[in-house]
């Protein structure tokens, strides 16, 4: 059997729910405009009985599918042939259990893990949603493809399109992106486009350059990289000894990894491969808070996929009569109309999911401590940890719970928020470095 005959496309929106297969490619339901999903017949795969099994894998560690992270879980994404899949050793992170941050956030010992998804091969987590997309791509044979990005999407876009031998465009918005990040897209060959906007304005225009060049599109409207990051969970399982946390914190930009994680869950419970899905904590910067404001103010639900259209539009509508542009020191979720927005309202349904926003200052705050204890990550990854902090202080999650962060992206990504929140000693845990004469004496002094 062809392995992709058990996989098809499908619109999210109930009254539409068409259906196409995989071997074309589509960033919105043709029909209805709505977003699209990967869906599986289970029974025509061959879906381990039990997830240890995947344990197996480590023994065959010199295949690369059995290497990769993402595609050693692939009959859970089996959309396209071994053949096509690119693998470039994406997803060997490690979760870390870190009493000490975990002391920050008002957790009992032994309570936090950190799931270090800076470890990639490009510095953050879209390396687990690109290695997906990518094999797509191929799979329809794409030639070219782009995508909008606050950084971290351009900059693994760009090392796997030059992996596959694609083109690639990224617009990113003017002064909006952080330096590692822009680096690693000129580097790794990628036409970079900046458009005077932020990362709204840029999405908007990808969509029309796609649409009127035939480009692929790799931002997370693309359903096949969000197969890819059904796996961050995977492994969180995997490393927990195959058993669910009590509670996943994680960012809140876009909406991709949320939404993902939700069908990860959904689907592991349909299979019989969990019995119970964790809660899910969706965290945002206070300077780019639409899902926190929709959801808590506004009372947005998903509604069983009818979700209430006109509270969006007019929320949009308010946005772009006031000129508001989203602004927070965590780039990387500076997004104010997030495409993702209903695939996460139905994970905050599925996973009995809660959002809040957190302050710059509490990120910067909450970064220095995942540096000073752990293997650092850049400003919106600490935004998971200052969201936890900010959820045991209310009583939301019990400091006893099991939770596990996921810290999406490297410290090195934006040396800057890094570099001036110790220089200046602008923040709590501030560590600044010391000015010296050249004598041996005075600096012997300086030790402490
Ligand atoms: N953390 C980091 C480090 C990110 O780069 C992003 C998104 C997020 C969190 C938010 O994840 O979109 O799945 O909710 N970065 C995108 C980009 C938007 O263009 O690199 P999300």
């Amino acid at each position: 059997m062809n392995i992709s005959d058990a996989a098809y496309q499908k619109c999210i929106n109930p009254d539409c729910g068409a259906e196409f297969d995989c071997g074309q490619s589509f960033f919105k339901c043709p029909k209805c405009g709505e977003l699209l999903d990967i869906r599986y017949d289970w029974e025509k795969l061959p879906v381990p009985a039990k997830l240890s099994d995947f344990s197996k894998r480590w023994a065959s560690r010199d295949e690369r599918l059995d290497f990769s992270g993402v595609w050693r879980f692939r009959e859970l994404l089996s959309f396209c042939q071994d053949k096509y899949k690119v693998s470039i050793g994406e997803g060997q992170t490690i979760l870390e259990e870190n009493s000490k941050v975990g002391e920050y956030a008002g957790m009992r010992p032994g309570r936090l893990f950190l799931q270090y998804e800076g470890l990639n091969p490009s510095g953050s987590f879209k390396d687990n949603g690109m290695t997906a997309a990518f094999s797509h791509a191929k799979m329809v044979g794409a030639g070219s493809c782009a995508c909008a990005s606050t950084g971290n999407t351009s900059a693994s876009m760009s090392l796997y399109a030059h992996r596959c031998g694609l083109k690639s465009t990224v617009f990113i918005g003017s002064g909006r992106i952080a330096f590692g990040k822009l680096s690693q897209a000129m580097d790794y060959g990628a036409q970079t486009i900046q458009i005077r906007g932020d990362f709204d304005d840029c999405m908007r225009q990808v969509q029309g350059v796609c649409t009127k060049l035939g480009l692929y599109l790799l931002n997370s409207l693309n359903p096949f990289r969000l197969e890819g990051q059904k796996t961050i969970m995977y492994r969180i399982v995997e490393q927990m000894g195959w058993s669910v946390p009590d509670w996943i914190a994680v960012p809140g930009g876009n909406l991709g990894n949320s939404s993902a994680f939700g069908k990860a869950f959904e689907e592991l419970r349909g299979l019989g491969l969990i019995a119970k899905v964790p809660r899910i904590a969706i965290i945002n910067a206070t300077g780019a808070d639409t899902l926190t404001d929709l959801v808590n103010n506004k009372k947005l639900a998903w509604n069983g996929g009818r979700v209430e259209q006109k509270i969006i539009d007019d929320y949009y509508a308010d946005l772009t009569a006031r000129g508001f542009s989203p602004h927070t020191c965590a780039s990387a979720i500076e997004i104010s109309r997030p495409v993702n927005l209903k695939k996460c309202l139905r994970t905050i349904d599925i996973c009995d999911g809660i959002v809040r926003a957190v302050t710059d200052e509490a990120i910067c705050d909450a970064k220095a401590i995942v540096g000073k204890y752990g293997l650092g990550c850049e400003p919106a990854s600490a935004a998971s940890i200052a969201g936890l902090k900010h959820l045991v202080a209310e009583g939301v999650i019990g400091s006893d719970e099991r939770v596990a962060c996921v810290l999406t992206g490297h410290p090195l990504k934006d040396p800057n928020v890094t570099v001036s929140y110790h220089k200046d000693g602008q923040g709590q845990f501030s560590n600044r470095p010391i000015e010296a004469p050249n004598d041996l004496d005075e600096i012997l002094k300086l030790i402490k």
